[in-house]
């Protein structure tokens, strides 16, 4: 594995193409808001060119465990369709929260209509996936993605009321990441077992898979922040430990074994420096002295070490799997996750 920025190739099967054309007009028929500002903005949002990760793992995980009637790859399509809702109404609130302008090189929508229009927005999205998931029926489903809004809130919470603080521990991270980022990917895969009627061990075992591949995006979403380009990213690179998140490289570097003790020293210092800073432009000389303690340190390897650990237990967890294209393109999203660059 290696963070080269050569762009990873993925081949999705012709079936889970039109699949996935199908969660997108499920996205675009949602009960438009009566608001015509609102109108711009919800399209706005549901056509800033995502990865569609969320549903393609849903997808793939309901072709992979059974071969469905119309009406249970409907539903399928539906509970897909409400991944990528709940992610993008997220990222509606998250851009609010970060105060963030830039996203998939594309101004936010708070940055185009304020906080307020933002954050109503992503409810907007909320109560839309709510509707989807009554019309799904099956309140195994309803509850699984209940229990995913509680966790994106609490992970938020955690991570706010750790940022800022040098003494962070690698139990909240987890928490945190699990919350914020593993959860809504684990709902996806559980909810296609749910669907499939799988027996609960394998269903928790699609559920564990998530959630491993959650953490490793997660993972690799931080060690990014230091080694990709604002170009790449489509937003401001650099920028966990201006929000005051220490992310997986830094807590890896603040351990790390290669650096002596003052540079250990000097490192915290520097990041003190950041989270102290009056304006943005004195955060720049100490967050790219920081970018190279971190690579002289080895944590970027570290970091790369432990995205793959996740990827990994991942690809354990649906071993049980039948060998078939379905389960080789769940592995190589672990794969193509591990060396993306945006
Ligand atoms: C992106 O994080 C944000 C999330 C993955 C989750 C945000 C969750 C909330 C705002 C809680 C409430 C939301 C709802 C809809 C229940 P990031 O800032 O690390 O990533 P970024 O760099 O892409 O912004
Ligand atoms: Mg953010």
């Amino acid at each position: 594995m290696t963070t080269t920025s050569s762009k990873p190739t993925l081949r999705l099967s012709d079936a889970l193409v039109r699949s996935l054309e199908q969660v997108k007009t499920s996205l675009l028929k949602i009960v438009p808001p009566e608001s015509e500002l609102m109108a711009e903005t919800i399209q706005h949002s549901l056509t800033s060119g995502g990865k569609y990760l969320r549903p393609v793992i849903t997808l793939l995980m309901g072709s992979a465990t059974g071969s469905f009637t119309k009406s249970l790859e409907e539903s399928l399509i539906e509970v897909a369709a409400v991944s990528e809702m709940i992610h993008i109404a997220t990222l509606l609130h998250d851009d609010v929260l970060d105060q963030s302008d830039l996203r998939r090189n594309r101004k936010t929508v708070r940055a185009l209509w304020g906080n307020t229009v933002s954050v109503l927005s992503g409810d907007y999205l909320l109560a839309q996936a709510s509707l989807k998931l009554a019309n799904v029926g099956n309140i195994r489903i309803v509850s699984i993605f209940s229990h995913v809004l509680a966790d994106l809130c609490d992970g938020e919470v955690e991570q706010i009321k750790t940022s800022f603080d040098l003494e962070t521990s690698w139990d909240s991270y987890y928490k945190k990441s699990i919350c914020k980022t593993a959860s809504l990917f684990s709902a996806g895969c559980e909810s296609a077992g749910v669907l499939n009627l799988l027996p609960e061990e394998q269903i928790q075992r699609l559920k564990s898979y998530g959630r491993n591949f959650g953490i490793s995006f997660q993972i690799v979403d931080d060690l990014l922040d230091y080694v990709s380009t604002a170009d790449e990213m489509g937003k401001p690179v650099l920028d966990d430990l201006r929000n005051g998140i220490l992310n997986a490289p830094v807590l890896l570097a603040l351990e790390s074994k290669t650096l002596t003790t003052e540079e250990k020293a000097q490192l915290r210092a520097l990041i003190q420096e950041v989270f102290l800073a009056s304006t943005e432009e004195a955060k720049e000389k100490p967050l790219l002295h920081i970018r190279d303690l971190l690579i002289q340190s080895g944590a970027i390897e570290r970091t790369i070490a432990l995205a793959n650990e996740y990827a990994e237990k991942a690809i354990e967890d649906i071993r049980f799997l039948p060998d078939g294209e379905e389960k080789t393109t769940l592995v190589d999203l672990l794969k193509n996750n591990l060396n993306r660059r945006q």
